[in-house]
């Protein structure tokens, strides 16, 4: 059975170091774009690229029978149970333009499922990491044995005082719908919030910084890493009719879980 506190340690060394490079190459000003994937609003840019190949180059060194899939790159098939599902920059318009919230997130992932979640926001140099079944924490410092804060998620609130992250996919037709639903959903709810980096809404939620999430279109990498930290903070990660997926992703508190779901889902998200 492979250890997820030794995955975890692969997961923070090597998100430690493709942040602290990011961060060193990034020139000041508007960063260039490289290209565009899905759409012309899909960027990627060379740091995109070559962060990845340095977090594969440590992972799979110190793993060389794991799988691999990242945002950027070519898909590495699994000899092992283990294959890690990597951002290696997540909120790349934020990184684009100079906004601090862009992060490097890794998770390792078991049949199918997230095991351990690593996100570093590049910007603030702040780590948070999650091990299924062991809790949710931010730690304090930057070295192995920094203290670490608990993440339990926000306080209890009313559907209709909730304050929600979401995001936008870049497919126009994806937007043109969540924008429709997301027109019926505010007037319902305290107000919204679009950081523009999943990985970092989902911290935001673990942390208590929002209350409740809610997007379409996510890709595997933007969820992974967040989605397991999330959890393990006490929320409840869903999908449209069953797990979180590109279809939809929506958290929530235990208590209002339910409540919210149904909201989301009769808005037409
Ligand atoms: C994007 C961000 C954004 C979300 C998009 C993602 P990227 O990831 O997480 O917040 O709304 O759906 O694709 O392209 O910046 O890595």
């Amino acid at each position: 059975m492979t250890e997820l506190l030794e995955l975890l340690t692969v997961a923070r060394t090597a998100g430690q170091q493709a942040a602290t490079w990011v961060k060193d190459n990034r020139p000041p000003g508007r960063v260039g774009i490289a290209a565009t994937k899905s759409s012309p609003t899909d960027i990627v840019t060379e740091l995109d690229r070559r962060s990845e190949e340095l977090i594969r180059e440590i992972i799979l060194s110190a793993r060389p029978l794991d799988g691999f899939v990242g945002e950027e790159g070519q898909d590495v098939a699994a000899s092992s149970e283990v294959t890690w599902v990597v951002d290696p920059i997540d909120g790349t318009a934020n990184f684009v333009y100079g906004i601090p919230a862009y992060a490097v997130s890794i998770a390792a992932v078991i049949d199918g499922v997230s095991v351990i979640g690593y996100v570093v926001n590049i910007a603030s140099g702040e780590e948070f990491g999650a091990i299924r079944g062991g809790g949710a924490w931010q730690w304090l410092g930057s070295e192995t044995n920094a203290a670490r804060e608990k993440l339990t998620g926000p306080p209890a609130t009313s559907v209709d005082q909730l304050l929600v992250a979401t995001g936008f996919n870049y497919d126009a037709n994806v937007r043109r719908h969540q924008v429709t639903a997301l027109a019926l959903l505010l007037p319902q709810i305290r107000d919204i919030r679009r950081v523009g980096a999943a990985a970092l809404d989902l911290v935001a939620i673990a942390r208590g910084q929002v209350d409740a999430y809610v997007e379409q279109g996510l890709k595997p990498w933007d969820l992974a890493a967040g989605q397991v930290i999330a959890t393990e903070a006490g929320l409840v990660l869903s999908g449209y009719d069953g797990p979180p997926d590109e279809r939809l992703v929506m958290a929530a508190r235990p208590d209002i879980a339910e409540e919210y779901f149904a909201l989301i889902r009769a808005c037409g998200f």
